[in-house]
């Protein structure tokens, strides 16, 4: 084990070079990382697991994954080492051989994967360069051994029909579609080129290729498993080549190493799309040949070593960049790597996924979620606010003109799902939240009256005004009329709590929980809508005030304050806010329930809507989330659990108690909770839950907690499971974007605003203090907060290069680097 090590047997951190060094490759759950960072992107376990795609999982599969495949994760980036007769993978699956060594290290958009058996070494470099469709394999081998050696090396990746869900379960038509050609080390995946497609996938291999397979059943075999396919067993390529059936591309390459020595080659998998790079040649050379023309070019790119070596550095440059704009070194090293490197990394991951693509969505079921993407680009939006600025206009374009939204939509085509729909009452206003989050980073005020218009209602339909700014009035306008006999705004589906189902009333286990019929006149009602809608308009009213529009400021607080009457008046039930009301009217969420008394959503959102701040509710809210549903490894999601399933409920009922929202802990929730307790002033709070969440905590409970210990899980099981703390569903979780807003504005207080960077920390009173460099609108702070008082909050004196200013809210100051020093106290 490592210096590094927090107790975890199978692997640990390196903060230095901002690697997870996996050591052990029977990993309690595979361990995943992603390459690729614009539109072309790869998933990649710890075994050299996973598939690629550009740009949408569902429509455009490169490679093929099984998932809940036996053993789980089977199918990726693999290398058959054939060593005299000995066959091994440099990621242990799957043949599963005992190696002498093995190490994984995932690093920022990489993994490095290699191993050493008998002497010999291979070393495997998955990535992405950035701006480019395709991705690398750096392969090292050496012969560390006393004796000569030859060794063959058989590359496996199989190849998806490009639809994945048509891959999976379309077998009568795509058993008969697969076309391949091979020419040199390239192997071009062509099936559907012939028709509707112009796009090609390459796989090349720049090494000493001896041989070839394309047609899986030669490689692995009919009756056989990728253990014990039979090419690399027998040590001899077959050069098949695929009609029909499945594809495959796999290379032989045959390496003579003399004692000591080294040899590196490359492979590279490319999308290659004629209409993307505007190719104007032929579609074909000659009957059924496809032009070759750009993929030459790559394969003719990449051929030296120097060229892949050079595209890594690019990568390696394009996270110190990202990762510059916010830089952290605290007295906790928990907080400091989290924010640093991997909740930022996380954050890319959310904002480019969403929520479509890991071990645990299968990249077919859900595109871009409306209200997931919103709140993922809170993470992202320091670190290439120009990408925000796109995916803002890509999802308000989705947004109906009577305010509701598709609930998602295909990244491909940028399109509604249908099948899904809208009503889900809340998404609206998370378009606020990013919006006035992208202008307080940039200051780019002109977003606002970018052409933007509606899903139904195209820009230059007719719509008297089609900005974007429209949109964020839409938003509130529709919450501000769509309310129930309380006074709140109705729920719809669902907030939120996708599980909170109030009008599905779903009987039937054949149909979606959120999407069955509606109940006619319901009057369900959300509290945490509310809460939302407070903090919503609270953001827009300033943005109107920063504007200099009085008028509007006003006309929208005015707005607020009648919401935070009603919260006050019908949502309080003496120890904390309620939940919500169900279509009959009643109450959820109250003590008077007999399950489900409390829940964390909306304490969170009331809140953070600055409900209960002038009369102690906010306090007393808090602390009966603490009394009631904070735990060691997180706050649950509710209290007590539902028991039995309540149709009038819908699916929150229909968990198991102590699992997903029926009282697991969900950690994107947690967050709010989080900064309910920096707005309180209560910093050893703060990082005590930030601490009970923290993947990086967990390395001495990982037989326990399972998932990665890099990056946050969407769920771990609640007190009332048997399985309490172990977490499942990490990487695609609001909580990136959410807990990277805790630490670096919630607790160390760096907090983009339209005018300028505010400077408002809540931190443990025991730190003597604490440094971080933001770059921000051109400007580089250096910002050092001293504590001298052990206080929690509060900014007592504020400079800038030496000069005091009044306020905590540093000036914009455009290029060049500046010294801040923060006296709390
Ligand atoms: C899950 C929710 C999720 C929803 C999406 C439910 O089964 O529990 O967390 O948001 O599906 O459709
Ligand atoms: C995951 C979904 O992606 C998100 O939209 C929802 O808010 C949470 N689950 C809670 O149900």
């Amino acid at each position: 084990m490592s210096q590094n090590s927090g107790g975890n047997p199978y692997g640990h951190f390196d903060d230095e070079n901002r690697e997870y060094v996996v050591t052990r490759p029977d990993t309690p759950l595979p361990w995943l990382n992603y390459l690729g960072q614009d539109e072309f992107f790869g998933l990649c376990t710890n075994t050299a697991g996973g598939y690629t795609f550009w740009k949408d999982a569902k429509l455009r599969r490169l490679t093929r994954y099984r998932y809940n495949n036996v053993p789980y994760d089977l199918g990726g980036r693999y290398l058959y080492v054939n060593d005299g007769g000995s066959v091994w993978n440099p990621g242990w699956k799957p043949v599963k051989a005992k190696t002498d060594g093995y190490e994984c290290r995932h690093g920022l958009g990489y993994s490095v994967i290699s191993s050493v058996k008998d002497g010999l070494s291979v070393s495997q470099t998955m990535f992405v360069p950035p701006g480019e469709n395709l991705e690398l394999w750096k392969v090292t081998v050496k012969n560390s051994s006393s004796k000569p050696k030859e060794v063959k090396i058989y590359s496996y990746q199989e190849f998806c029909f490009y639809e994945a869900l048509n891959d999976m379960t379309n077998y009568q038509r795509t058993w008969s579609i697969g076309e391949v050609e091979v020419e040199g080390g390239a192997i071009y995946h062509k099936t559907e080129y012939r028709e509707r497609r112009n796009h090609y996938t390459l796989f090349g291999c720049t090494g000493p290729v001896t041989g070839f397979d394309t047609s899986r059943d030669a490689f692995v075999g009919i009756h056989e498993g990728l253990h014990e396919a039979k090419v690399p067993f027998a040590g001899k390529a077959s050069n098949s080549k695929a009609f029909g059936w499945n594809p495959i591309g796999s290379h032989e390459v045959t390496l003579h190493l003399k004692p000591g020595e080294e040899l590196t080659y490359a492979y590279v998998l490319a999308y290659v799309d004629h209409d993307l790079v505007g190719f104007q040649g032929e579609k074909f050379t000659a009957p059924f040949v496809i032009n070759k023309a750009v993929g030459i070019d790559v394969m003719k790119k990449y051929s030296s070593v120097a060229a892949v070596d050079a595209a890594f550095e690019r990568l390696r440059s394009y996270w110190n960049t990202n990762l510059g704009n916010f830089q952290v070194s605290s007295p906790d090293p928990h907080a400091n790597r989290m924010a640093n490197t991997w909740n930022q990394y996380q954050c890319m991951a959310t904002f480019n996924m969403s929520r479509s693509a890991s071990m645990y969505e299968t990249g077919i079921g859900r595109g871009m979620g409306f209200r997931d993407s919103n709140q993922d680009l809170l993470g992202f939006v320091h670190m290439i606010p120009g990408r925000a600025r796109e995916r803002i206009l890509d999802i308000a374009a989705t947004q109906l003109s009577d305010g509701t939204c598709y609930h998602q939509y295909q990244p491909l085509t940028k399109k509604g799902n249908a099948d899904v729909g809208g009503d889900f009452y809340d998404d609206h206003l998370w378009l606020v939240l990013s919006v006035c989050s992208y202008i307080k980073e940039s200051g780019d005020t002109g977003i606002l009256e970018a052409p933007c218009g509606y899903a139904d209602k195209a820009y230059g339909a007719g719509l008297e005004k089609e900005t974007l700014l429209h949109h964020l009035e839409t938003s509130i306008a529709y919450t501000m009329a769509k309310r129930g006999p309380h006074g709140l705004p109705l729920i719809g589906h669902a907030d939120w709590n996708d599980c909170l189902n109030l009008n599905c009333h779903s009987t039937e286990p054949n149909e979606s929980f959120q999407t069955a019929g509606d109940v006619k006149d319901s009057k369900a009602e959300s509290v945490m809508i509310a809460g939302l809608f407070l903090y919503a308009a609270r953001e827009l009213s300033d943005l109107y005030t920063f504007l200099g529009s009085k008028n509007d400021s006003q006309r929208i607080d005015t707005q607020r304050r009648t919401m935070l009457d009603i919260l006050e008046t019908v949502a309080w039930d003496g120890e904390w806010y309620t939940r919500a009301y169900d279509a009959e009217g009643k109450v959820i969420g109250s003590k008077s329930n007999d399950e489900g008394k409390i829940f964390i959503e909306s304490q969170g959102w009331a809140v953070l809507g600055g409900a209960g701040a002038d009369n102690g509710r906010a306090r007393k809210a808090m602390e009966s989330v603490h009394k009631h549903l904070y735990t060691k490894n997180g706050v649950v999601l509710q209290q007590p659990p539902y028991s039995t399933y309540n149709k009038a409920y819908g699916e929150v009922t229909s968990y198991p108690p102590g699992v997903k929202e029926n009282a697991g802990i969900f950690s994107h929730n947690n967050t709010w909770i989080h900064l309910g307790w920096c707005l309180l002033g209560e910093g050893d709070r703060a990082l005590e839950y930030y601490h009970s969440i923290c993947p990086s905590t967990k390395e001495s409970q990982i037989d326990t907690y399972r998932s990665e210990p890099y990056v946050y899980a969407q769920m771990t099981a609640g007190k009332d499971a048997p399985c309490f703390g172990e977490a499942k569903n990490s990487w695609l979780t609001g909580t990136a974007a959410w807990t990277f807003v805790v630490v670096s504005q919630g607790i160390f207080g760096i907090q983009p605003d339209f005018g300028g960077l505010r400077i408002d920390p809540c931190i443990p009173k025991a730190w003597p203090g604490f440094e971080v460099t933001r770059k921000f609108r051109g400007a580089t702070y250096h910002i050092e907060v001293k504590n001298p008082n052990g206080v929690s909050k509060g900014v007592k004196t504020l400079s800038v290069d030496g000069k005091p200013i009044r306020g905590n809210v540093l000036p914009v100051m455009g290029k060049g680097e500046h010294r801040v020093e923060v006296i709390l106290g």
